[in-house]
């Protein structure tokens, strides 16, 4: 099992909060076998306040800036599917060239969210030394912003160790899957993380809390309507982006309640 799909493996419990009541949970919630070297008290000893630290500050974060949850829950997928789960997308560039968050599907993370880990490494490191792994303050935070937005709690074996290097821009565009692929193309994308189609049901499920750019799918609108588009959908897309460069912002997912009415479209 690579170092990501064990990761994602925890985060499929977020499908009981993604997926509603409409899918049995008895195979997400089994215990995932753990990677070699990960154990869920990896730091029980040298950073007990690990966990509360990063739950409350983010508690307190989102009584402010609810949205900002889907943007570190993103964040994790982002790095988890590029070198696996190493906090590589939080890296800058260098000589080398320009880090992971300057490639197109990076582009839209929220600035936000790094601003937030970044914070997050600085007081936990001040309280327990640098033991932490940026890599595992990421699977945190991306925890805490399911549970914390409503979706169910779950335990994250920790002990990552965060890669020195991050991805060029053609191998991250390569690993993360595009705006515009269909069904069979995400299922062999997941498939080459060793993800299944129903971790690709549930994962997708992601997308119940957070929001979209115009330019993630004004494809479809633009010069020509997809005919598939459910009607009143494609007309509300519309008005939400009336030109095929319109900056706008839609949620996700509009009839998830919870997003529906504290939804906040910050950056
Ligand atoms: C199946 C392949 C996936 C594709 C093609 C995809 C694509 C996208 C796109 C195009 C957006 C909108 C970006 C924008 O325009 O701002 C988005 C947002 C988002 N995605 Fe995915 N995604 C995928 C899987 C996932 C997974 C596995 C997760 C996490 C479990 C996830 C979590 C999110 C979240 C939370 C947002 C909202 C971010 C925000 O509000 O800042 N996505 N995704």
């Amino acid at each position: 099992m690579t170092s990501s799909s064990a990761s994602f493996i925890s985060l499929l419990l977020v499908s009981s909060f993604l997926l509603g009541s409409h899918l049995s949970l008895t195979s997400a919630q089994a215990t995932p076998p753990l990677v070699a070297g990960l154990s869920y008290d990896f730091h029980a000893t040298n950073c007990p306040s690990l966990e509360t630290t990063i739950r409350e500050y983010l508690r307190e974060i989102f009584s402010s800036d609810f949205g900002v949850a889907a943007g570190l829950l993103r964040v994790h997928f982002h790095d988890c599917f590029v070198q696996g789960c190493d906090g590589s997308v939080l890296l800058a560039g260098s000589a080398s060239g320009p880090g992971e968050q300057a490639a197109p599907p990076n582009l839209t993370l929220r600035p936000r969210a790094f601003v937030i880990i970044n914070e997050l490494r600085n007081r936990i490191h001040r309280a327990c030394g640098a033991i932490v792994s940026c890599a595992d303050i990421t699977a945190l935070c991306a925890r805490d912003a399911v549970f914390l937005t409503g979706g169910p709690d779950y335990r994250v074996p920790l002990g990552r160790r965060d890669g020195l290097t991050f991805a060029t821009r053609d191998a991250t565009i390569a690993n993360l899957p595009f705006f515009g692929s269909r069904v069979p193309t995400l299922i062999s994308d997941f498939a080459r993380k060793n993800l299944d189609v129903t971790d690709l049901v549930a994962l997708s499920g992601g997308h119940s809390i957070g929001r979209s750019n115009c330019v993630s799918f004004v494809g479809r609108l633009y010069p020509t309507r997809d005919p598939t588009l459910e009607t009143n959908f494609a007309n509300n897309l519309t008005r939400v982006c009336p030109t095929n460069t319109s900056p706008g912002l839609t949620a996700l997912d509009v009839r998830t309640p919870i997003y529906s009415t504290i939804n906040t479209l910050s950056t």
